[in-house]
């Protein structure tokens, strides 16, 4: 007993050193990566402002004036936003903007730059330009009838003046320089247009069309970077053949990850990993950084329970297995214990997680 008490006593002084340890290794910010998942302490006030372009995955609300079936306005949708509030957020809470200022410190929501209009104080905090549904191909957004990347750039346009006029030249100079914007699109590309329309899998094969995507989103880049924008991280696609959704399609009765879809998936990351480095080189003054959101996604997807999660398979909403925007009538009943929230898009929580990651990973190449 005396023996066990000392060792006990020994261990837990280990412990406890082996958890200060831990966490000055996670204050410090030149030492990452920090555990999985934490929140280590991203030095605040280093990011002024925040922008955002892309799709479903980081619209905050932009869609809900259009005339289109990608919004989601209405419940259960924003179930968990604030005591529920349905903003047209493709979650049940926060999607990865809001988080990324809330964890940056800025502020806790990007608002959507379509919505209400906004004071200059929160304007020059950043906003958010993604629409739903949209995606690199022009032909994606065209047939979703929502905002295409180049409708998403004039709009930026609008808002740098809008700004200039309100607060002057200076703010805007700081917003382009020292901001953090980031681009996250390319999903709808694969399994609406691609896959789904013969005018694009007709003509093209997986390296074309992947081609294809990459030139655009480069010319895109080249875009923010000719307006004055010098830090853009670049989110890579997520594992699309193991989406609930795509699972239920095309993975048979078993509702297996959908292999070549997660094939075309990780050629176009290699792609765009290859196109981002070539502009960090043309553009030295730029920090342009390639941000995976495919092996964290698939390790959650594989490993939920070393998440915190029980169920990856299907989403929270409806039976999980095909719902998404208006099809979604009903939850389950714990939200916590998924890592989908509809047959689509994450539940805020394992977001949350690829946003820590993201911030304790990237963010100092993209600052320094
Ligand atoms: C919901 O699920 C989470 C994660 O599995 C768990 O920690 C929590 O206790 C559950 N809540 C209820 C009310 O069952």
């Amino acid at each position: 007993m005396q023996a066990f008490l000392f060792h006990h006593r020994q261990f837990s002084f280990l412990l406890s050193l082996l958890l200060q340890l831990l966490q000055s290794h996670c204050n410090d910010l030149n030492q990452s990566p920090c555990p999985l998942g934490q929140r280590c302490s991203v030095q605040e006030g280093v990011v002024p402002a925040v922008i955002v372009f892309g799709d479903s995955v980081v619209d905050t609300g932009n869609n809900n004036n259009l005339e289109t079936i990608f919004k989601v306005n209405y419940p259960p949708y924003g179930k968990d936003f604030y005591g529920g509030q349905p903003t047209g957020r493709f979650s049940n809470g926060k999607v990865p903007p809001d988080l990324i200022v809330e964890e940056l410190g800025i502020k806790q929501v990007l608002p959507p730059y379509l919505g209400p209009s906004l004071p200059i104080e929160d304007l020059r905090t950043g906003v958010n330009f993604a629409s739903g549904g949209g995606g690199y191909d022009p032909l994606t957004s065209e047939l979703a009838s929502v905002i295409s990347l180049s409708g998403q750039i004039e709009l930026f346009k609008e808002y740098l003046e809008k700004v200039k006029l309100m607060a002057g030249e200076k703010v805007v100079n700081t917003i382009l320089s020292e901001g953090l914007f980031v681009v996250a699109t390319g999903s709808n590309d694969v399994t609406n247009t691609y896959f789904n329309n013969p005018l694009r899998r007709y003509h093209f094969d997986f390296d074309s069309y992947t081609r294809l995507m990459v030139d655009s989103a480069s010319s895109f880049f080249q875009d923010l970077y000719n307006l004055g924008v010098r830090r853009i991280g670049v989110f890579s696609l997520p594992p699309i053949g193991c989406l609930p959704s795509q699972r239920t399609l095309i993975g048979g009765i078993q509702r297996e990850c959908v292999e070549k879809y997660n094939e075309l998936a990780e050629l176009f990351n290699t792609k765009l990993s290859m196109e981002v480095i070539s502009l960090s080189q043309k553009f030295p003054s730029a920090k342009i950084v390639y941000v995976d959101a495919y092996y964290l996604p698939l390790d959650i997807i594989q490993n939920p329970t070393k998440y915190g999660f029980d169920v990856s398979n299907v989403g929270c909403c409806g039976t999980g297995t095909i719902e998404v925007a208006f099809l979604c009538k009903y939850t389950c009943t714990n939200v916590s214990e998924y890592v989908f929230w509809d047959s689509f898009h994450f539940t805020e929580d394992a977001y949350r997680i690829l946003v820590r990651e993201f911030l304790n990973k990237n963010l100092k190449n993209l600052i320094m």
